[in-house]
This record gives C-alpha cells, structure tokens and sequence, in this order.
C-alpha cells in the first residue's frame, strides 16, 4: 500500500511512474442534460403524496391453474417450468430485498441446437433455390411463417395452402415445409416433455408462444434478467409469472470489422465483456453490477454506468433488437446497421421501457475497440465547488481522453471502509470531504501520461486536488474501481436505504445532499455519490430500518426539488414500482393549467400530455395490460 500511496506534496513523483493496462471506460463528455418540455414545469406539484400508494392486485388478470402449467411444460419441457416455492424465493425478492412479490411461477425459454440446425438445412435449400424468383418469394413467406407460428402440423397444413396459391413450381418448397412439420409433429407426439424443451423448439417460438397463451388467459407476467435492479420491477408485484431470460445466453455473432455484436437477451454484461476483450473490443457500458446484470435488463432500463460519460447512451450504441410483444407476435428489428432513417426507429421504444412493451430476446450493439492505454486516479477535493471545477477544467484539457468522472462523498466512502470486505482508502492519512476517480483511455501512453501529469500538477497547484494517487498497475485499478463500484453493497450492508438516482444541473446537485442532511439531522446517514461527469446524483439515505415517518421527510420533498430544478426523477435506474406514480414530477403533470415550455408559459390544453400519450402506447402494443403491470405508468393509466 506505501508503495503507491501519493500525499500532495510527491503527487507528481506518483503520477509519473508506469500504469497500469486495464478498465477501457468511457470518454467525451456529452455533458448535456435534455430538459424535455414537459420537465420545464415551474408550477409544479405540491398535491403529490409522499406515502407509497397501496396498489390493488388488477382483478382482470387470472390466477394460474394446473392446466396453465401443464401448457407451458408443453412449450418449454419439465425443468424450465419452474414452481417450487423454494427455488422462487429469491426471484420474488429483488436485490436490495426491498420488493417482494408472490409468484407462483417462473418460466426460463432457452435456445436449442437441434432446431438451430433444422433451420440450416432450410438455409441450405434456399439458398439452392434463390435464382429462382418465385421460389424464392415463397421461401422468404415460409420463413417469416416459420419463425412465428409454425408448430404443428394442422397449421402447416394451412400454411401449404396458402403457398399452394404460388406458382407451380414452389412445390419444392411445399414438401420442405411438409417435412419439418412432420419432423415437429413427431416430436411434440412421441417424445417425453423434457424432450420437447430440448429437441422441438426454437427460443423466440417458445417466448412468442408464452406470452401469446398469457395474453388469451390474461394472466400477467413480469420480464426478469439479473434481477439486479434498484426500482422493483423485476419482480412480481403479486403473482405474476416470471419470465427469466437467464438461459437466453447465446452470443448470435460478431463481427470483427465493425465491432458488432449481436446476442440473446440473458448474456451476462461479464460475459460479454470476456468475449469482446478476447477480440480486442470493449463493450460500451459498464456497471457494478455486470457480474449479473443481462444485456436485455440494460436495454429493457437503459443502463447508465461508468462508460456513458465517453461512449453515450444505450439509445447511440443498440443497432437493432428483436421483440415479442404481449400478444406474442415478433417485431423483427434486428439490425446491424449505424445508419438507417427509413420511417420511425421503433427500437428506441423498447430502450428503457423497462418490460413493459415487450420481451427483448436479441440485441445487436456497437462495441468500441479496447484502447491500449488507461489511467486512473483517485483524486481528494477539499469541497464540492473543486470537484465541479476540476471536472470542467477535465473535459478541457483532457477531452480526447477522457473516460470516466465519478465522486463520492466522505459518507460514501466511510460506509465503504466500514461494509466492504476488501476496501482499502488509497488516501489513508486524512480523510477527505470528497472524492473523484478519474480515468483517461486512448492509445498512445507516453503522450497521455505527461498530459495527465501535467493536468494534476496544474490542479494541485491551483487547490482543486488536495491530494490523490495514480493506479500503477491493475490491481490498484481494480481497487479504486472497487470503492466506487462497492458503494451499493456497501450500504445495503449498513441497514435500510432510500434509494433516489436523479438527473440534476452539476451546479445545483450536492445542495440536495446538505438540504436533506439538514431536514433529516441525525437520525439518518444522507450519502452522495454518482456519475458527475453526466450530472447524475445517487442520493441516498441510510437508516438502520425502514420507517414511515422518515420517508414522509425524504418524499415529496425530494420529488419537488428535482423537479424545481427541472431534473429527472430517474436518471439511469428507470421508475419501476417505486417512482410509477411519481412519473409527473419528470413529464407532463396533472393538476396545472398553464405550464412552462422553455421561456414560454402556455396553456396545458395547447402541449401533448407525455405521460398520457405513453399510456396510448402501452394499450397499443399490450391491450390487456399483462407485460409487467403497475410499473413504469401509474397503474390507472396503464390499463
Ligand atoms: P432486471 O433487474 O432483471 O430487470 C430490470 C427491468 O428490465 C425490469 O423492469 C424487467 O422487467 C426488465 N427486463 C429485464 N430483462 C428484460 C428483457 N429481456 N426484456 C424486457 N424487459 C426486461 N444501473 C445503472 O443504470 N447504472 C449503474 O451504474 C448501475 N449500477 C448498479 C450497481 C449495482 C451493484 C446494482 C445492484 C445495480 C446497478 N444498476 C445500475 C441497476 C441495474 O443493474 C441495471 O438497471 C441493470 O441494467 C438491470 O439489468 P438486469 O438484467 O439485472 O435486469
Ligand atoms: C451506481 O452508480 O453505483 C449505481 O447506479 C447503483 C446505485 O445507484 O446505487
Ligand atoms: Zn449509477
């Protein structure tokens, strides 16, 4: 530990020894925060109730019976039908054992080999056929046909009928489709179940199939990835069935060229990290939880991270994905392509819906290439002010560079020491008001090293670092990045937390942390930490136990501030359970007649109300209201 650590005064000696090679992370600063017009709302909401709301199970939705079960035991074979009490413990209960439902069932559709190669043969011949115009028309229907609806033979038999309207020659194509349906048919009559999960079906089909049945029975069901989200809704409010994408985990294809990635849902964040750093790519985001988290959860919540502040958003970086909708039909949109303006890029209703539109089953990515040179430091500043100045004077001198700025307060990091097996101050001979870790990614070490020195240096010396190390190697990376990273666990470790992940103007964002230190005293422990390189604050408050009458100090008030300083109430985490009622405080709100569009105030009759047009949405895609009900939309828009 003596070897790296650097007080302030041999900083210098520190930053200009060997780096380290690890952590690529994010860069350019897209410091912009979008205030929509529905945000700039200055007559805002005192009528919002803190208390959480008590929601009432949707009577129209049906409780599962044995035959429902035995359905999807058809679908899926024995072993991914899951409903023994035990096993659904812990998909019932989300991360921070916060929300906890009671559902009674979980299902996990896989991909199979056997269908996968069914499917080539039919490549194969189409290919054989594709000169042929009109065969090869008829190959594309069958195929469209094929992916979605073909699962017995009384279906193909209709399906031959229709095509029979083609010209004589598709015939050809009438026997291939007669055969693998025979094929299907054999095996959904002759062999066990089990079998069936294994050897009859391909994953979309077994998804489509799904949620096609839950939508006829309107039973309702709840999209779970790695369950690590912070909002409750990856699990079951009631008894929804889960639909756990964690066997969904095949890497489709990359493409070493353009850095595309295309992959099933449930691909752990980590692994795919492994993968890529094997090709020498990196994937665009980055969090504390990639050990579980699945790429579908960070799409389904348009995950933020480390990485954002350099690469960008979800929203830039996901090609194409491919969807089931409630109904079961597919919405095929899985492209590889940067640019594409033909009409509406539906993709970007999926980003972020958080479950409630669809199932996302496939994502194509744009992956950046792994840069071979990264630095890191954890830096001490004497107040707020420094950590916004230093963070300006970054993305000035260092822009090109730059790939990650993140900060923590004194709070943060005492409650990392304290719970965090492993957690070791890098600046142990004083502790600090704040803390920033700092990191630069590009490809040419020499040049960035001196700029980066040279950058401390001149901040040292100006008073906006107080003091700091540099990471010499990968290990200490790694241990820098795990104080940052620790800081979640660390005060789930404390006791209760009351979570709140806001977009906030830099200049306004740590004053939220001292209001509430001051309106709480010292019944509670208020931390703040966060992505202040894309203005995002994690405040949050920590208390031995959860109580009521402590929540009726946080909300609304915390509610109101943001939304006085024309913030989002959710930053990167989604709304979830916790925030669905309290989506007004971000878009349009309810109760005012005349709002505030820029510098503009106009009557509410003249603007769109967002959050009614997204209900529309939502009743359009999902009529019974089943994908992942009482999340996301106050539960009497949704339905
Ligand atoms: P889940 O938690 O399983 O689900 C999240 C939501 O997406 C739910 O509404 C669920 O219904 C839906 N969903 C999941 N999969 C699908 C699918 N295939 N199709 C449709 N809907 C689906 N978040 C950040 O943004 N930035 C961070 O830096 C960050 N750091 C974290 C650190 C820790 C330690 C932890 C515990 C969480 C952190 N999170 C962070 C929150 C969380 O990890 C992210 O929201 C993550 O993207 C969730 O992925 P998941 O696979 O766990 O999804
Ligand atoms: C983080 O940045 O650490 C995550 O978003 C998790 C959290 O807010 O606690
Ligand atoms: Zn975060």
């Amino acid at each position: 530990m003596e070897k790296w650590r650097a007080t302030s005064r041999h900083l210098l000696r520190h930053f200009s020894k060997d780096l380290f090679d690890r952590r690529m992370s994010p860069s350019f600063g897209t410091f912009n925060r979008q205030l929509s017009s529905a945000e700039a709302v200055d007559l805002v909401l005192l009528s919002f109730v803190s208390v959480a709301t008590t929601i009432q199970r949707n009577p129209l939705f049906s409780s599962i019976s044995s035959d429902d079960i035995s359905h999807f035991k058809e679908i899926l074979g024995e072993k991914n039908v899951i409903h023994d009490e035990e096993k659904l413990v812990t998909a019932n209960m989300d991360w921070m054992r916060k929300y906890k439902g009671s559902s009674k069932l979980m299902l996990q559709p896989r991909s199979t080999e056997e269908w996968i190669s069914l499917s080539v043969v039919a490549e194969w011949i189409d290919c054989a056929l594709s000169g042929v115009w009109p065969l090869k028309k008829a190959a594309l229907a069958f195929r469209k046909v094929n992916s979605i609806y073909f699962q017995s033979l009384v279906q193909s038999f209709n399906l031959c009928l229709r095509i029979s309207e083609m010209p004589p020659h598709s015939l050809f194509i009438m026997i291939r489709l007669f055969l693998q349906a025979l094929c299907l048919f054999a095996s959904s009559t002759y062999c066990d179940s089990d079998k069936l999960g294994n050897y009859g079906t391909h994953l979309i089909l077994q998804v489509s199939q799904i949620l096609k049945y839950c939508n006829s029975r309107c039973l309702a069901v709840v999209p779970q990835g790695g369950n690590t989200g912070l909002v409750g809704g990856s699990v079951p409010v009631f008894d929804e069935v889960i639909i756990n994408t964690s066997s969904m985990s095949k890497i489709v294809s990359f493409d070493k060229v353009s850095g595309i990635l295309v992959c099933e849902a449930g691909c752990i964040l980590e692994n795919l990290v492994s993968f890529l750093d094997n090709q020498g790519f990196i994937m665009p985001l980055d969090l504390g939880a990639k050990g579980s988290c699945q790429i579908g959860g960070n799409v389904s919540t348009n995950a933020g991270g480390l990485r954002l502040f350099r690469y960008g958003s979800l929203h830039g970086n996901v090609l194409g994905l491919e969807v089931v909708l409630a109904n079961g039909t597919v919405l095929d949109m899985l492209r590889t392509l940067r640019k594409d303006n033909t009409g509406y890029d539906l993709k970007h209703l999926f980003i972020g819906s958080e479950g409630s539109l669809g199932i996302v089953s496939k994502v194509s990515i744009l992956t950046p290439p792994k840069l071979s040179s990264v630095n890191l430091a954890f830096l001490a500043c004497k107040d707020y002010s420094s950590c916004q100045k230093l963070l300006l004077a970054a993305k000035r001198k260092l822009g090109e560079i730059l790939s990650a700025f993140e900060f923590l307060d004194t709070q943060a990091l005492d409650l990392v020491l304290k719970h965090l097996e492993g957690a070791r101050n890098p600046l142990p001979t004083s502790m600090h008001n704040f803390y920033i870790l700092m990191e630069t990614t590009g490809s040419n070490e020499s040049y960035e090293k001196e700029k980066l020195e040279a950058f401390l240096l001149h901040s040292m010396e100006g008073g906006l670092i107080s003091d700091g190390v540099l990471a010499q190697d990968i290990n200490q990376a790694s241990s820098f990045w795990h104080i940052r990273e620790g800081v979640p666990e660390a005060l789930m470790k404390a006791g209760a937390v009351y979570k709140y992940d806001l977009s906030l103007p830099v200049e306004k964002m740590y004053d939220l942390v001292e209001e509430m230190r001051i309106r709480l005293g010292p019944a509670a422990n208020v931390v703040g930490y966060g992505h202040l390189g894309d203005s995002n604050l994690h405040l949050n408050i920590s208390t031995p136990q959860y109580d009521d009458a402590i929540l009726a100090q946080i909300e609304p008030f915390v509610y109101e501030w943001t939304s006085k300083h024309h913030g989002s109430i959710s930053a990167e985490h989604g709304l979830g359970l916790m925030k669905a009622d309290k989506i007004f405080y971000s878009k349009s709100p309810e109760t005012v007649s005349i709002i505030l569009v820029g510098s503009y105030l106009l009557p509410k009759s003249l603007c769109v109300d967002i959050v009614q047009l997204m209900a529309s949405i939502k009743r359009l895609l999902d009529p019974n209201g089943i994908l992942n009900p009482y999340k996301v939309l106050p539960p009497f828009l949704a339905s």
